[in-house]
């Protein structure tokens, strides 16, 4: 669990949308200019290929054979049991153990949201595979969550138990308690975003031969986002952890908008026409107004205009929204987007967005990746329970509540298992990195963070572009 704070990277950005394009999913990178690489990028396909290994190291349930981080084990096989529902396997959150179905939700949305618009540049490095497994490992447990057409399970452990404890997940013995939204007590948040997940896995797996999990990923969908909106109700059940504080229309939109473009069924796009308006200031597990509006942008062949001023302040989501949103107006017949009185080309969004990538991956004042295992220098005690114990292969026996705080929490040596790809909360305001695992703000990763990575990494490995000044895009942020 990671605390709102931690999602605040030193940058803000401010996109001015100022939409009404009619655009299909087709990439206009070829409007691009030029083949001019800058000096000395960072590894973009190395950063993809690791960010989309990290999912392997939060993987719960029972481990593939292919599984390639090789440190973590098998964990709570029995989890669902009290229900007779088989809730194993899905991703836990962050550095905890806990599975948080709203979040882990958001973070399949994302992914898949990656591997749609930026399928050519993934597949070219060679990860479409790996990134398709890692939508799958999430995808397959929201399905099996959705037990009847108004159940969904949405958390799968105590969390202040949990987060009582340091322990391995392959050692966990806190309580695997279960948590869920029904017909009496609804969730639109939850519900909304789960059927957003599957939608957008669904666009990624159904030019599949076997049709199978793409026709239940979709007849999910539907169901879900029926629940969502039969049933609305504000998302109570896994507070005090990930409460939505942005109520669920946005879930609600982003969801239809996700649905419109997984089936071209009218009826979400009427859903989105008679549901619109929300802005909001950020992107991210909580608030998905920016997201919706970039599909329903892209959706509509008529000009909706939609006007709104979004302030993105979590960095790795908002690169990724910069990025798609660059891609879109490419393809539009706009060239520019106009922000007060200054505008900005798609080319001066995307080196914008490159920029965000970079300063991540090493391009900032500590010289200091903060994705760990990528170059040289990174984050050496993240504050994630699994990296920071000796790996259950290594060390066979039970590492205990108590026992993992005082031998392994407190020390300041480097965690004994490096979790590739891991993208910590980050530096301070003053670019500064303490590298503490006590300082979960700045050093728990996080798997929303990371999904959102994933497509960020991609865009930039496929940008081919002239660099253009973006200084005064960083001016006028910096005076909002
Ligand atoms: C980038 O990383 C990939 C994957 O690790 C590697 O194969 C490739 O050689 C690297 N490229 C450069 C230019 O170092
Ligand atoms: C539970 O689901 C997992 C993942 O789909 C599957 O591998 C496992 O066999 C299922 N367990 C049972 C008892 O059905
Ligand atoms: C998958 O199939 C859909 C239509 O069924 C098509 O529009 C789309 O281009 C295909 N995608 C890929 C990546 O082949």
């Amino acid at each position: 669990m990671v605390s709102m704070a931690v999602k605040v990277w030193v940058l803000m950005a401010l996109m001015c949308a100022g939409l009404g394009l009619g655009a299909d999913d087709d990439d206009a990178a070829g409007g691009d200019s030029g083949g001019i690489s800058r000096l000395s990028a960072p590894n973009y396909s190395d950063a993809l290929a690791k960010a989309i290994t990290f999912f392997e190291g939060q993987r719960s349930g029972r481990l593939p054979a292919n599984q390639r981080v090789t440190w973590r084990g098998d964990s709570a096989l029995t989890d669902g049991q009290p229900e007779n529902v088989n809730l194993t396997g899905g991703y836990y959150d962050a550095g905890d153990n806990v599975k948080f179905g709203f979040p882990m939700a958001f973070s399949v949305t994302l992914l898949s949201l990656s591997a749609v618009e930026y399928r050519d540049q993934v597949s070219a490095a060679g990860q479409l595979s790996y990134l398709r497994s890692a939508i799958q490992w999430g995808a397959d447990f929201l399905v099996r969550a959705h037990t009847t057409p108004t159940t969904l399970y949405t958390q799968v452990g105590d969390g202040n138990a949990d987060h009582q404890c340091w322990e391995r997940p392959e050692d966990m013995d806190t309580p695997r308690t279960l948590y869920k939204i029904t017909q009496s007590s609804p969730g639109s948040e939850a519900a909304g975003e789960a059927a957003a997940a599957l939608a957008a896995a669904y666009l990624v797996f159904r030019n599949d031969t076997d049709k199978t999990f793409a026709t239940q990923l979709l007849a999910k969908s539907r169901s879900l986002f029926d629940f969502a909106n039969n049933y609305k109700g504000s998302f109570q059940s896994s507070c005090p952890f990930y409460c939505s504080y942005s109520g669920y229309q946005d879930e609600l939109q982003w969801a239809s908008a996700w649905l419109y473009r997984a089936t071209r069924d009218q009826k979400y796009l009427d859903f989105l026409q008679n549901n619109q308006g929300g802005s909001s200031n950020e992107f991210s597990w909580d608030n998905k107004y920016p997201g919706a509006q970039l599909l329903a942008t892209q959706a509509s062949h008529h000009p909706i205009r939609i006007v709104s001023s979004i302030n993105l302040q979590y960095a790795t989501t908002a690169t990724l929204v910069l990025f798609v949103y660059s891609k879109t107006l490419s393809s539009s017949g706009d060239k520019v987007v106009q922000c007060s009185a200054e505008s900005f080309s798609p080319a001066q969004i995307r080196s914008f967005a490159t920029k965000q990538v970079d300063y991540i991956l090493g391009v900032n004042p500590m010289g200091m990746s903060y994705m760990t295992g990528f170059s040289s220098k990174y984050p050496k005690r993240i504050h994630h329970r699994g990296s920071s114990i000796p790996s259950i292969k290594v060390l066979p026996r039970k590492v205990t509540c108590n026992e993992g705080f005082s031998s392994w929490f407190t020390t300041s040596d480097p965690n004994p298992n490096v979790h590739v790809g891991a993208i910590v909360g980050g530096p301070d305001g003053k670019d500064q990195f303490p590298d503490n695992r006590g300082d979960s703000t700045h050093s728990e990763p996080a798997t929303y963070i990371n999904a959102a990575f994933v497509g960020a990494c991609a865009a930039a490995l496929g940008r081919n572009q002239l660099q253009e000044p973006v200084d005064d895009i960083a001016s006028v942020i910096s005076s909002n």
